[in-house]
């Protein structure tokens, strides 16, 4: 798998930074944001990042300048989104399993907002009538995802309303003259077979005349990208045609303008994303020399969380080494692998390691987990590294605790 940024520049920032380190390539971003919005311009759609994968301000403002919209999936996302420099009209807010206050003050934002329950709904309704036209998340039964964890539109999910439950929900919105402007699913992330989005839009499609005041489809987010070589990203120029098609041959088309709406995560800021670490141990044993290195779980928890595949790349020269069989482990005081088995050229304690397509869902979803603290970020854009968030430290954990 190829690096996106050289070894030895990534190398160079492990030193200047320190280890582990986060590196995201800006460029990666836009490369694909453009693949994505060229490969979507004959749909008449819209593409919201799906900003809980990776929320660091400088990230979002660099999201803003490409042009893309944002999604968010928490009031505070949504203040972030704001904070870097979104307007309400760019910005989409799905709820799911919150109170209500949350989305109510949302909606003083102007935010684009869907709804995934029938509660929450019918307080919308009670609250904003007709005045603040809205979205509703359904659960459409279609079972997507890369991962039990990360499937999220099957009919045990907790997930949008279930589509059993229409009956009721088109009570609800009679009952409160609410105006219902867009239809919104999402099934699942790391979807590798994009069938599901085309069986996403038939299930909206049988929904429609239902819902007279549709303007927008949201088909969710979900693309697939390639965590192993031989996976592939989802062909999304041959997905774009399969929808036109689907779009130009469904009558409802025909009678009103449809908007369709995607909200990429991984696919847009996955494989822009590197975790340096670098090898504390090393310590045979059978057959195989475990690697200890100076990151774990804590830092990124798609391995153990998911069973996730990272690639990992050795920074140092591989040339005339042998390769040999490693387990890669984290430094967390509980079974902590980032690899259970590797061919790697022949590594020495002190080698850097880049873990590949860590941009989405790791930063994010890293904790201080055995008093560690969080790396520091770096974003390199134009060939310039900046340091975006400065490694924690103890200040940082003693912060919010109190009497000390
Ligand atoms: N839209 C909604 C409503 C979502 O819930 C999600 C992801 C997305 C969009 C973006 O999905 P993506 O394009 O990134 O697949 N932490 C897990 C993924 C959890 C996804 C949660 N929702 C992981 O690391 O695989």
């Amino acid at each position: 798998m190829e690096l996106t940024l050289s070894s030895s520049y990534l190398a160079s920032l492990a030193n200047q930074f320190g280890t582990p380190l986060y590196v995201y390539h800006a460029e990666t971003i836009a490369q694909q944001f453009k693949k994505i919005t060229s490969a979507f311009a004959p749909l008449n759609a819209r593409i919201f990042y799906a900003c809980k994968a990776l929320t660091n301000i400088h990230v979002l403002q660099y999201m803003r300048e490409l042009g893309c919209n944002i999604d968010c999936s928490s009031g505070n996302e949504v203040m972030l989104a704001i904070h870097a420099g979104f307007t309400a009209d760019k910005i989409l807010y799905t709820s799911n399993g919150i109170h209500f206050e949350e989305i109510a003050a949302v909606a003083d934002t102007g935010a684009f907002i869907n709804i995934d329950s029938l509660s929450n709904l019918e307080k919308f309704g009670q609250r904003f009538g007709k005045q603040y036209p809205v979205g509703v998340r359904l659960r459409p039964n279609i079972m997507a995802g890369g991962h039990a964890k990360i499937a999220t539109g099957h009919d045990k999910s907790k997930f949008g309303i279930p589509v059993e439950q229409l009956d009721t929900l088109k009570e609800i919105v009679l009952r409160y003259n609410i105006e219902i402007k867009t239809l919104h699913i999402h099934t699942g992330s790391d979807i590798s077979d994009a069938k599901v989005f085309l069986k996403g839009l038939d299930f909206l499609f049988e929904l429609l005349h239902q819902f007279p005041d549709v303007k927008v489809l949201d088909l969710g987010g979900g693309f697939k990208v390639p965590y192993h070589p031989n996976e592939k990203e989802t062909d999304l120029v041959a997905l774009s045609k399969a929808l036109q098609e689907a779009l130009t041959q469904h009558p409802a088309t025909r009678e009103r303008s449809l908007q369709l709406w995607f909200e990429p995560g991984k696919f847009l800021v996955s494989s822009c994303g590197y975790l340096i670490s670098k090898v504390n141990v090393l310590k045979p044993q059978g057959g195989i020399t475990i690697a200890g290195i100076d990151t774990g779980l804590n830092h990124l928890i798609r391995p153990m969380m998911y069973e996730a595949y990272h690639h990992i790349t050795p920074l140092a020269a591989a040339e005339g080494k042998t390769l040999k069989k490693y387990m890669i482990t984290g430094n967390i005081c509980e079974t902590d692998t980032f690899a259970e088995e590797m061919m790697l050229p022949e590594l020495k304690e002190g080698d850097l390691l880049a873990i590949h397509n860590a941009g989405a869902y790791g930063y994010e979803m890293s904790s201080s987990y055995n008093a560690r603290f969080r790396p520091a970020e770096v974003l390199v854009q134009n060939d310039q590294a900046r340091l975006i968030r400065r490694r924690e430290t103890m200040e940082d954990l003693l912060r919010n605790q109190s009497g000390l």
